[in-house]
């Protein structure tokens, strides 16, 4: 059942081309995008005029990731809020809005009171779910599938991965009707999302080093990952990664915030993983690198093919190959899921069961 590989985490990390291919080959149809099975007409896309995005976990850290996406493509105010928190602020919705839960158990409880609040408040939900059938999906107005198969590993892997999709498609088709992008970019943006599948499967080629570079950091007792935008995002997820499989205390820090207080936990040895995937904020997150490693911190970069000039700085280098920086996140979040897995199976740890964690979180 678990294909030959020695964990479903490890079986579902390579997945994910598939997963990937899945989702992408169920909305897009020839070239252009199509949500009848979602429900939502252009019609509904071109009336909005805000998002709010719900969820927990990896899931938020879609949310997080998708809001950079969003708004600089369609060029509409996106709030990202944890479910947990959404559903105790009182929060202010406003007239031609969507709410976007996203969950992959679809069953999650703070996840599923948030849907219903928006419900309440007449405000239309769409669910990114993955589980067919699961309340989430039921009780949404609008439902996106993922099609990540069934995952049976706690940590989040493929469905994530495939949850990304789902935005980078809402994004790219809400962008075209509200004429943020002309017909050109539309038909590019969507043909280097077909490339994805391929990138995530080179990256996943090249797990070796990072097998070797996480047994050699087992022992770490401090993680951090610095970011900035949507490097951010992706230091969220591969921080969460890291310590709900590793027991290693990780932290991800938006890299500008470092010097606001974190800085002082820095001191010889400690690992620290700066995430350089937009062209905008490579030099700032680059100086932040440079500032640590002044401290003390061992340094692991990770960028894109190209930016070779990362090795000045950096003492360990992992290159994902170039895509669109609004999908980054794809393709970077591989190394981090593998570097997790590596430090969790060198410890001997149950990777696929971590202590006092469950695969759908039901209570509040
Ligand atoms: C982390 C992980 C969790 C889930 C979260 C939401 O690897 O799996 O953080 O992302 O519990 O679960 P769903 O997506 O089922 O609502």
């Amino acid at each position: 059942e678990k294909g030959g590989y020695e964990h479903f985490m490890l079986k579902e990390i390579h997945e994910q081309p598939k997963a990937v291919q899945d989702t992408v080959g169920a909305y897009v149809k020839d070239g252009a995008i199509d949500f009848t099975e979602v429900g939502l007409t252009d019609e509904t896309l071109k009336n909005l005029e805000r998002i709010y995005i719900v969820a927990c976990g990896s899931a938020y850290h879609v949310g997080m990731a998708a809001r950079y996406v969003l708004e600089d493509m369609v060029r509409i105010p996106v709030e990202v809020d944890l479910a947990s928190e959404f559903r105790y602020r009182n929060p202010i919705l406003v007239p031609n809005s969507i709410v976007i839960v996203i969950s992959q158990s679809g069953e999650t409880a703070d996840s599923l009171a948030a849907l219903r609040l928006a419900k309440e408040r007449g405000i239309p939900v769409l669910g990114i779910v993955n589980v067919v059938g699961s309340s989430i999906a039921r009780e949404s107005d609008y439902i996106l599938y993922t099609y990540a198969g069934p995952e049976i590993s706690v940590a989040t892997t493929k469905a994530y991965s495939t949850q990304l999709i789902a935005t980078y498609l809402l994004a790219v088709q809400a962008a075209k009707v509200k004429g943020t992008i002309d017909d050109k970019r539309y038909t590019d943006l969507i043909a280097e999302i077909q490339t994805l599948p391929g990138k995530i499967q080179k990256t996943l080629d090249d797990k070796e080093r990072i097998q070797w570079f996480a047994s050699k950091y087992a022992n770490a007792k401090d993680i951090f990952f610095i970011g900035r935008g949507i490097d951010y995002a992706i230091s969220l997820e591969g921080s969460l990664k890291m310590k709900e499989i590793s027991y290693i205390h990780s932290e991800a820090y938006a890299a500008g915030e470092l010097k606001h207080g974190t800085i002082s936990l820095i001191e010889d040895g400690i690992l620290v993983v700066g995430v350089l995937t937009q062209k905008n904020l490579f030099e700032k997150t680059l100086s932040n690198m440079v500032e640590v490693k002044s401290r003390g911190a061992y340094l692991m970069g990770l960028t894109t093919y190209g930016n070779y000039n990362i090795e000045d700085t950096a003492d360990f280098s992992v290159y994902v190959p170039k895509t669109e920086e609004y999908f980054a996140t794809s393709l970077a979040i591989i190394p981090l899921q593998l570097m997790g897995y590596y430090v969790s199976v060198a410890k001997g740890l149950d990777v696929d069961k971590p202590r006092n964690l469950a695969k759908s979180v039901t209570v509040e």
